[in-house]
Order: C-alpha cells, then structure tokens, then sequence
C-alpha cells in the first residue's frame, strides 16, 4: 500500500482494518546514565540557553514509581540497562517500532537515530526483542533517519500505522516499511513545530476511536487525518502540551499513564471515562520526554 497523507485519498476507515492485539507487555530502560550531555531537542535547555541539569536521585525515584504503575496494573515489565555512554537510552521508544501482525506474531523495526549520542541504541533495543521472540528486520536503506516509535504509532487494535516525519525519522522509512506489508495502511503526518520534534510529543491514540493531541504540531492535511483516524480525539491545551500531555501511554484503553502536571488533560480524560495514573516524569521532561517514550510496548 502506498501511504496516505490526506484523507480523501484514504478509502478505508480503522473498522475496516484487520484487529491485532495490543502489546501486554513493556521494555523499560534503567535510568542510571541518564543526563542532559548535549542539546538535541528545544525542551534540553533552560530559558538561557544552558543544558538542563538531571537530579538522578529524583530521576530514579521517578522511574520507580512508574515501574511500579505498569505491575500494579498487571503489565509485564522487561528492562534493558544501557552503559553509561547512552545519557539518552531511557527514551526506549525510539531505537525500535513493534509492529503487530493480524496472524498474531509481532515484528520489530529497528531504528537509525538521527543524533550520534543515540546511534547505537537500537542494537540493544533489537538484541532484548530477539530474545523475547519477536523478528526484528531493518529498513532496507541504512541511510534513511528512522526513530521508531518515537514517530510511529500502531493504531489500538488495529493493523494501521501513523507516521510522523519531517522532524527526525523522514518520509521515506514509512514507505519502507508500508512496501513491507501490502496489506498495512500508513497514514504519515508533517511535524511543523519543533517543539513537537517526535510524533509521540504531538498524538497519543487511547483506543480505537480516541486520542489526546495538539493542534499546533500538524498541518491542516495532518489534522484531517487524524480526525478521520481517531473520530473522538480531545484536543489538549498548548501549555499542557509543552508539559507532555501528548506523551501519555493507555497499556489498555482505559487507564492512561500521564504527566501528573497535566491537569487539565486529566480532567478531560475522566470526563470521557478513562482512569488517569499521574506520574511525575520532571526529571525526564528535561531531556524532551516523558511516559511515552520511555517505554517500548511489545
Ligand atoms: N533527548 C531525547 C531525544 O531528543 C528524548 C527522546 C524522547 N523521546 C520521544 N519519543 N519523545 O532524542
């Protein structure tokens, strides 16, 4: 299939799409390393320019109690401890995308990260995959930028894919990977606002039918298909946005692990009958993320 970027050329709907399951379980990567060495998103420095600093203790603390989140709410933990060199290997959604089948298997696509403080990554993320069972298979040009699902979402319960490009991971690897599979629709989405750099900082599906998103990462053809994609999506406020709103994770359509500041978002969600977990992911904030991203769900 080829991959669609405005809804009118998009003949199908999610209900017309095959069902997966959803993944049950979740990699997590210890946060012992984890620092601010180099700028590469705009939320890495403080108002003067100056790379933010991590408390590690605080940082730890953080990542514990998000653990802790996952086991009471019955999902399988799985963690990889990267070496001091990665400071930025915690944000294990992105060396890798777990792609699940209709047949029932799961496939990894292993990433090719953009900065050179990341660029070894994936292998450790594609070695604890493989070990779990799963067929990890690369982009079949080695030079395409590609952040995994730091800029792919698998649709919940569905065999249908969002790509976000123009940030880090480019056009060209959703191609790739809808080549792969002709029978996967790819709907790809132009990130415009560095501030939303990965499309996990801009949209986060919840279920079939919903997700929260911000308005100021997509362009009106973005917009579109998101909207046709995800029918009762709840747009969240730019503030909260910037606080990684958008960066929340639902292991299973109904509860939805956020950034405890988020309170808007909150309320909204328990409006429209989801259960919030608060986390408080300040620390990881520093570095550009928060629940999201640090987590890889297979
Ligand atoms: N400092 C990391 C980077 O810029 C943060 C990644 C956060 N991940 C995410 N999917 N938003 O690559």
């Amino acid at each position: 299939m080829p991959v669609f970027e405005d809804v009118s050329s998009w003949p199908r709907r999610p209900a017309d799409l095959p069902r997966v399951a959803r993944p049950d379980r979740v990699l997590l990567a210890d946060p012992e390393h984890f620092r601010v060495v180099e700028a590469i998103n705009v939320h890495m420095c403080d108002a003067e320019g100056r790379p933010n600093r991590v408390d590690p203790a605080a940082a730890r603390r953080e990542w514990e109690a998000m653990r802790a989140a996952y086991e009471e709410l019955g999902v399988e933990v799985a963690v990889v401890e990267p070496p001091p060199e990665w400071p930025d290997a915690c944000y294990v959604a992105n060396p890798a995308l777990v792609l699940p089948l209709p047949d029932g298997r799961r496939e990894a696509w292993s990433a090719r990260m953009v900065h050179r403080l990341r660029r070894d990554e994936p292998r450790l993320v594609a070695e604890a995959l493989a070990a779990r069972g799963l067929v990890v298979r690369e982009l079949p040009d080695p030079s395409v930028p590609f952040e995994g699902t730091g800029d792919g979402h698998v649709h919940p319960g569905r065999f249908l894919l969002h790509g976000g490009y123009g940030q880090r991971t480019e056009r060209a690897a959703w191609e790739a990977i809808a080549a792969a599979h002709p029978d996967l629709d790819v709907l790809v989405y132009r990130l415009v606002d560095e501030r939303f750099y990965h499309l996990d900082t801009a949209v986060a599906p919840l279920t079939e039918t919903t997700a929260l998103y911000v308005r100021e990462a997509f362009d009106d053809a973005g917009l579109a298909l998101l909207r046709a994609a995800f029918p009762d999506a709840l747009e969240v406020p730019l503030d909260e946005a910037l606080r990684f709103a958008c960066n929340a994770f639902s292991p299973d359509g109904r509860h939805v692990l956020i950034e405890r500041t988020c309170t808007d978002t909150r309320e909204r969600l328990e409006e429209h009958g989801f259960v919030p977990v608060p986390l408080d992911t300040s620390e990881f904030r520093k570095g550009g993320g928060s629940v999201f991203c640090l987590k890889l769900a297979f």
